[in-house]
């Protein structure tokens, strides 16, 4: 900073805001604190306080510390620009004991940020989670009571986010909730471990009671969902995304809860690549009793709903283990217990136009509960071929050499377009980790 803009500084500054009309500009308090890591929270809850209505925010290209909650919630008119790094502390214990309830899992979140006609835009700046304390904290667990999300975008209409990074994510790196009309652009999420733990439940990008969103360009490395519509996401349109690591594209886990029946219609996603994944694309419903399930925050279960009208439509995968599926019973899978239960119906599923690889024999597993068979699931121009058919190697521990399409209540399975080549048994999960044989069972491996 040269010396006249510290004189402006000095005499603007209201905390560390500078207000210009209804423009807020924020330093960070390390500038004039010795580079010591003071607190950037208040300044930024102020900034938005000021003009957070008809107004704009501009983080300015220096490093932000983020170690208290930020509730910015009610923007009215908004623009927001980040240009520099806002790094959360890793504070273990204060997060677990001051993030924000999202309610949904009785998860939490480091940021709840909203409102009606704003634009959040990414200028060369980033969300740095350092979540590397996290993911060490978790030791590969899942849904650790209070591990925050990095954002997440509540009661928000007509909402713009462009540009937005999110590095080394807590949790999950963006969550849209109780929204409408939110397009998301150009968003980058990376979540890598350099340590033996892995980066489980870094989702990229999740929603929930939601109706009308937009994602176009995302590129999301991650652990765990690359984008997950759960619980009433309705008009869901994704296009041009890149997903590596992780769980891949889906709808779910959805039928967790009884009292608050899951419908989610007309999604597409389309032109996505989805690489070195344990799941491509796919739906994913709890079964029809509950259950306790503590590695998903608490009880789950026994939720109903629809899922209807949904297409995944030119999907690359490389090197997928499970490119295609439906379970309904995601989490209780191994256990055998009440796969067949679910009555959360899902009707009306297309995948259009999918290739690559997959990492076993398996292609696509499609299995619908006895209580609510599926009508209307179709494949078009499906073609996935197993990594090892692809070198000319045989699979490994098992009595089948093709590649295996699995059904199991199926509706008008003969014009389905799938070529249901052995049954969907009930004990799989999102993951199979080795070849499957003729049983329908999944080799460890
Ligand atoms: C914000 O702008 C809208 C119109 O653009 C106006 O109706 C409203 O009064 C303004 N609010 C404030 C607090 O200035
Ligand atoms: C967040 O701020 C809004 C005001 O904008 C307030 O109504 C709400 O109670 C706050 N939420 C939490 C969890 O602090
Ligand atoms: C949600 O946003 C609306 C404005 O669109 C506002 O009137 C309402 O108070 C907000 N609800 C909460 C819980 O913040
Ligand atoms: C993701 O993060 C890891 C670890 O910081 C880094 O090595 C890798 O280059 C990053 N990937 C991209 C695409 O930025
Ligand atoms: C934790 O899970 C990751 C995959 O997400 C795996 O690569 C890693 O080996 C696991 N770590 C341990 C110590 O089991
Ligand atoms: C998405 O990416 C493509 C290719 O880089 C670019 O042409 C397009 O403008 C981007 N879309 C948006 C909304 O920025
Ligand atoms: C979904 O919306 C319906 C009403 O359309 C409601 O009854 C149900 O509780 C909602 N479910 C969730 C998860 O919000
Ligand atoms: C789904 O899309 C159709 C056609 O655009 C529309 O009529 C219907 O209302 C939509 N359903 C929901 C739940 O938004
Ligand atoms: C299905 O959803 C798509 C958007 O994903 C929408 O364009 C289409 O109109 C919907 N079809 C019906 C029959 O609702
Ligand atoms: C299947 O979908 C077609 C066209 O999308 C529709 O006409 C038909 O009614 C659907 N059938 C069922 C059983 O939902
Ligand atoms: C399916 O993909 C394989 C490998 O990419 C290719 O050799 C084959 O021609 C494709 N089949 C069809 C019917 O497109
Ligand atoms: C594919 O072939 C390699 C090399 O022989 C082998 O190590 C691997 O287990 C095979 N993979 C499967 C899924 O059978």
């Amino acid at each position: 900073m040269n010396l006249w803009n510290f004189a402006l500084f000095v005499t603007l500054v209201k905390g560390w805001v500078v207000n210009h009309g209804t423009t807020c500009t924020l330093y960070p308090e390390s500038l004039t604190h010795h580079g010591q890591e003071v607190d950037d929270s208040p300044s930024i809850q102020e900034a938005f306080d000021t003009c957070g209505t008809n107004g704009t925010v501009v983080f300015t290209d220096n490093v932000f510390h983020v170690n208290t909650v930020l509730n910015t919630t009610n923007l009215l008119n908004c623009d927001v620009y980040l240009r520099g790094e806002l790094r959360l502390s890793t504070n273990i214990p204060y997060w677990r004991t001051h993030a924000i309830s999202v309610v949904l899992q009785d998860q939490v979140t480091a940021w709840l940020f909203g409102g009606t006609n704003v634009n959040f835009y990414g200028q060369g700046g980033f969300y740095n989670g350092q979540g590397q304390a996290w993911y060490n904290a978790n030791r590969n667990e899942s849904n650790q009571p209070g591990r925050p999300m990095s954002m997440t975008f509540y009661n928000s209409t007509n909402l713009h986010v462009d540009g937005l990074s999110v590095i080394q994510p807590q949790f999950w790196a963006t969550f849209v909730w109780a929204s409408q009309n939110v397009s998301f652009t150009n968003l980058f999420v990376n979540a890598t471990s350099d340590s033996k733990w892995g980066t489980m439940n870094c989702d990229g990008y999740d929603s929930w009671q939601s109706d009308n969103l937009y994602i176009e360009n995302a590129t999301i490395i991650t652990g765990d969902d690359c984008i997950a519509a759960k619980g009433n996401t309705t008009n869901l349109y994704a296009k041009n995304i890149y997903c590596e690591g992780g769980t891949g594209i889906t709808i779910g886990s959805i039928g967790q809860y009884p009292e608050t029946p899951d419908y989610n219609m007309n999604t597409t996603f389309e032109n996505v690549k989805i690489k070195n994944a344990m799941d491509g694309a796919y739906i994913k419903t709890w079964q029809g009793t509950r259950i306790y399930t503590p590695s998903n925050g608490d009880w789950g279960g026994g939720g109903t709903g629809l899922v209807k009208n949904i297409t995944f439509r030119n999907f690359e995968m490389e090197n997928v283990g499970l490119p295609i599926q439906m379970s309904q019973c995601v989490y209780s899978a191994n256990s055998d217990k009440g796969c067949n239960t679910s009555t959360l119906q899902i009707e009306d599923v297309k995948w259009e136009n999918i290739r690559g690889t997959s990492r076993f024999n398996v292609a696509s597993s499609i299995y619908c509960s006895d209580e609510r068979p599926c009508p209307n699931i179709t494949f078009d121009r499906v073609n996935i071929t197993s990594v090892n058919t692809t070198r000319h190697l045989p699979y490994y521990g098992t009595d089948v050499q093709h590649q295996i399409f699995q059904c199991t209540n199926i509706l008008g399975q003969n014009g389905s377009g799938i070529p249901c080549n052995q049954a969907a048994p009930s004990n799989f999960s999102q993951w199979i980790y080795g070849n499957v044989d003729s049983s329908g069972l999944a080799t460890l491996t």
